[in-house]
């Protein structure tokens, strides 16, 4: 079944199309190829006709459309005409995909080929059952109390009927089982992209505002899929929240576009996601101090066979008369540039270098390299995720003889001082040093100036492993985000110091949330509002 696919897999959710500004998106939604595919995972809209025609609009568009139910589709709304509830509600969107050859969690799952192999795309609908509690509660009564207590109640308890099951989390728990034995059939050669509406683990809702809407956003008995079924990634929505998270080496992607003010503000992005199914890049040592929305790639050793084998020809230029040594170092940190872009769905070209040796990232890409004995390391985000990123990689070793007091200022070396008595097995002005170098990389690509190491004041705190710099001299803003402070990470391991330094835009304003017109006034529609200020 399927041929070797030359297109993209493409993913997006949450596309909400009855705000109008979100029909303008809707419409902007084009294939790059002729053999894209779109993964569509839920809360298209609330009523049947706007569904409709939205998957209509776009499976005329892509090669082939993939569709799994969200809460809003499931919706009885009182402006629908179509009454239909709960199941006979959801088996009336399935007929009306397949009229338009959209694939949905009913039909055989199609299966995409990339240069690995067979990918089986998977669309889910397994709901939720109260099993993602609010914090303090042990059943699901307790939960829903603590929900109602809060003001935190979410409209599918108006409106998404269960029907003909008593509750949701009955319906819940027979798609959960039915489901489970179609994914058995899946061939055990076939990875896997599994794509639901709700996250299939709970980890990605610890950040919501309010925990008690985590009970509307999934299921305990689907927390272990990704490793049973073979995932490569799993795509999702639901949260409102864009990004990319790892579980257990499975890229969990959340490919909301959202409600127009909270995407307004963002800096922009493109709403189609790709989806990367072959050899994921993460997580590698330096993605743990990195957000989810950067790919990275890492090397302990250098890439093997000569550096003209990795290098394109501009690119030797660059290290034409260097030593063979570093040759091999500079082509092995090209190595993992290209992995981490691919990463990201850009596809490989040469990286030459700007004036002053930095990299130069293809458009609207921001990245940053480092390399030291035993290490090479690369990591690029879209720069509507991520403004700036630094890291740096040092060995753990002492610094070599009054350099420390060469880079560090008097408060600093006194916390190095300190730290290096109460924890001896971190280098802790190795540390500083590579802090400092972090925050340069974010520094110097954002206002072209130099900053020099007694211009940005560092103080680490050994026990969360992350680490705050103030700059010095007069800052510009970026993005509106002013440039005088920047907050890193780092972490001591396998005999190395890694640091990262990440800028992300201004984050949204507060808002209020304004779903569209209809009962779910009365409530949080959503879990974004979660993530911004609840005024229902
Ligand atoms: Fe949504």
């Amino acid at each position: 079944m399927g041929v070797r696919m030359n297109g993209k897999l493409l993913a997006v959710s949450d596309l909400h199309v009855a705000f109008r500004e979100n029909h303008t998106v809707l419409d902007s939604l084009h294939p790059t190829t002729d053999a894209d595919w779109l993964i569509v995972a839920g809360d298209v809209a609330e009523r049947f006709w706007d569904i409709e025609r939205a998957l209509g609009l776009l499976s005329d568009r892509f090669a082939k459309v993939v569709w799994a139910p969200g809460n809003h589709e499931l919706w009885t709304h009182p402006s629908d005409p179509v009454t239909l509830r709960g199941d006979r509600r959801y088996r009336r969107l399935v007929k009306a995909c397949r009229d338009m050859g959209v694939v949905t969690p009913e039909d055989p799952y199609p299966v995409w080929h990339d240069e690995e192999g067979p990918v089986t795309v998977a669309p889910l609908f397994v709901l939720y059952d109260y099993s993602f509690r609010a914090p303090g509660a042990a059943t699901k009564d307790e939960s829903l109390r603590l929900a109602h207590d809060a003001g935190v109640v979410c409209t599918d308890e108006y409106l998404l009927h269960p029907d003909p099951y008593p509750t949701r989390d009955a319906w819940c728990r027979a798609r959960v089982e039915w489901t489970e034995r179609r994914l058995e059939d899946i061939p055990a050669s076939h990875r896997t992209v599994l794509v639901n509406h709700f996250p299939l683990v709970r980890e990605p809702t610890r950040i919501l505002r309010h925990p008690e809407f985590a009970q509307w956003c999934g299921t305990e008995r689907t927390a272990d899929w990704h490793r049973r079924f073979r995932a490569t990634a799993v795509v999702y929505g639901h949260l409102h929240i864009p990004r990319v998270t790892w579980h257990d080496g499975v890229r969990f992607e959340e490919v909301s576009l959202g409600y127009p003010r909270e995407w307004r503000p963002r800096p922009p992005r493109e709403p189609l996601r790709t989806v990367p199914t072959t050899a994921a890049p993460g997580p590698t040592l330096v993605q743990e101090l990195l957000p989810g929305a950067a790919a990275t790639s890492e090397a302990f050793t250098d890439a093997e066979g000569p550096p003209e084998k990795h290098l394109y020809p501009e690119e030797l230029e660059i290290v034409e008369d260097a030593v063979p040594s570093r040759r091999r170092e500079f082509a092995t940190g090209r190595v993992c540039a290209r992995r981490a872009l691919r990463g990201l769905g850009v596809p490989p070209a040469p990286l030459l270098r700007n004036r002053r040796g930095a990299p130069q990232w293809p458009e609207g890409v921001t990245g940053s390299m480092t390399h030291c004995a035993g290490y090479r390391a690369a990591a690029v985000a879209r720069r509507g995720d991520v403004l700036g990123l630094g890291i740096d990689a040092e060995p753990n070793e002492a610094l070599p003889e009054g350099v420390l007091e060469a880079i560090a200022l008097p408060r600093e070396q006194e916390w190095v001082a300190a730290l290096s008595r109460k924890e001896p097995g971190v280098h802790w002005g190795r540390l500083l040093f590579s802090a400092k170098e972090s925050v340069f990389k974010v520094w110097y690509p954002l206002t072209r100036r130099e900053l020099g190491f007694e211009e940005a004041l560092i103080e680490a705190d050994p026990d969360k492993g992350t680490f705050t710099a103030r700059v010095l001299v007069p800052a510009p803003t970026v993005g509106g985000r002013p440039l005088d402070h920047f907050s890193g990470r780092w972490l001591c391991r396998e005999g190395l110091l890694l640091t990262a330094v990440t800028l992300l835009p201004a984050p949204v304003g507060e808002s209020a949330p304004t779903p569209p017109s209809g009962p779910q006034n009365r409530r949080s529609s959503g879990p974004s509002e979660q993530s911004a200020q609840m005024t229902s």
